[in-house]
This record gives C-alpha cells, structure tokens and sequence, in this order.
C-alpha cells in the first residue's frame, strides 16, 4: 500500500527527517513510535504533502506522491488526522460530514455512528461544544468521508480519559476489520502494541528501530533506550 524511502524533509534551513523508510502493508496497523519532537508528525505531514520532501520516494500501490499537493494525495486515498484534530469550532458534527464528503465513500453516515455511536445524538452540536474525545472521534470521522485507503492518525489517545481512549483504540481496529491501512503516531506503547502488527521507532529524526510489536514487547532494552520505558 504505502511505501516511503529514504526521505528527508524539514522546516526552514532545518532538517528534521532523514533517510526514514517505512512500509504499511494493505489491511494492516503500523506504529511509529518515538520520544517528542523525534519527528513523527513531520513524517505524517511529508506523506500527506503538507511539508515537501527534500529527497526519497512515498509512494502508494507503485505510484509516486511525493511532490503531489494534500489535495491530490487524499483524493489517491491518503486521509490525515493531525494531533490537533483542527475541527471547526462554528460547525455542528453534521456540517463537518456534509464539507467532507466524498460521493465515493463507503462510509455512510449510519457506519459512522456505529463506529462512534456517542456521535449520533451530537449530530446538530458545533464543535466547540464537543469534549476533547468527542472531537477527536469527529476528526476521525471526518477523514472516513473523504473515502481513504490509508489513513494517517497522530495520537489519537492524546489527552483524552481512560474510557474515551477505550473506544477510540476500539474504533481504529474496527476501521482496519473494514479494510483500511493505518499509519498509526503513538505515545503510548501499550496503545501501539495492542494495535499494530508492525513497530518503527523514530530518534532525532532518524528510525532506529523496526520489527514486529511481538518482538518490541520482548525488547525492554529498546523500549528503555528510545522510548523511555521501564
Ligand atoms: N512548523 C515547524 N517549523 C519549524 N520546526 C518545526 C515545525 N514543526 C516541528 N518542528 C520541529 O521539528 C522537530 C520534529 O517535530 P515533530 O512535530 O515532527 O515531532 P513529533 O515526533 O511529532 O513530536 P511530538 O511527540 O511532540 O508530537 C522538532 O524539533 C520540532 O521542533
Ligand atoms: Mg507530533
């Protein structure tokens, strides 16, 4: 599904990225992982098109996209969630599904809220008055309208309670049972662990590790060393 090789990027005069190569293969959830500003959103952002590489190759089933706008990536079946979630505060739950919408997409507003159920009775509320969970679950769903493949999450459980993130972890494996390939950016590694099958941890933007999440829950040297575990 998703390829990316050897890419660089950054911000400014900095480079913040080098040299990541990562695979997500179809149908499944893989973590990258890795202490902050290791440089994990970056590496969403360059996927997504919202920061140009500056050398390497992404590409998605063969064809390259590196140097395509965000437009054109999330029309090749790329969808982003950014750690900020960016709803709009003005705009009810139905208005942000109404602006997002593909004609397209597999994703009718009756799978979306058996996906996110605390969602439905929400329908007409604006944004602003959403709980940080409920926002999150709108930005998910959101990037569902836009009828993804892929889908690039940064740290879905960010700030949210216990029992939010329960449904939110719950959610992503239901979306990757309905067929998606999920990037997924973690803090939390019992969160990736559980998800992923797959593990990449990010230094100082440069990937120093990658196996599978049942060989990294028996590494406590790597989880000590780059994630700051144990
Ligand atoms: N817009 C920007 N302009 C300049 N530098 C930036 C910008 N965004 C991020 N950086 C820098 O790039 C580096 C990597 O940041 P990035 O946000 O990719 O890290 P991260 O792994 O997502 O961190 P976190 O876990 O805190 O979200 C950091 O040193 C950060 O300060
Ligand atoms: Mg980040």
């Amino acid at each position: 599904m998703l390829t990316v090789r050897a890419i660089d990027a950054g911000y400014g005069p900095a480079t913040v990225v080098r040299g990541v190569s990562l695979d997500v293969p179809d149908g499944s959830i893989v973590a990258l992982l890795g202490r902050n500003g290791a440089g994990k959103s970056t590496t969403l952002k360059t996927i997504m098109g919202l920061v140009r590489p500056r050398g390497g190759e992404i590409a998605l089933d063969g064809v390259r996209i590196d140097g395509a706008t965000p437009h054109a990536i999330n029309r090749r079946g790329v969808a982003y969630v950014p750690e900020e979630r960016r709803v709009f505060s003005h705009l009810s739950v139905e208005d942000h599904f109404t602006i997002a919408r593909r004609a397209e997409t597999p994703w009718t507003l009756e799978r979306i809220f058996a996906l996110f159920p605390k969602l439905e009775p929400l329908r007409a509320r604006r944004a602003r008055y959403l709980s940080g969970g409920e926002q999150q679950m709108l930005a998910i769903a959101r990037a569902l309208l836009t009828a993804p493949r892929l889908l690039l999450l940064d740290e879905p459980s960010q700030g949210l309670a216990p029992v939010i993130v329960d449904a939110v972890v719950e959610s992503v494996r239901r979306m990757r049972s309905e067929g998606l390939s999920i990037l997924l950016v973690e803090q939390d590694l019992a969160i990736a662990l559980h998800l992923a099958t797959h593990v990449y941890i990010l230094e100082s933007g440069e990937l120093v590790y990658s196996g599978s999440s049942a060989e990294l829950r028996q590494n406590a040297a790597v989880q000590a060393k780059y994630l700051g575990v144990g």
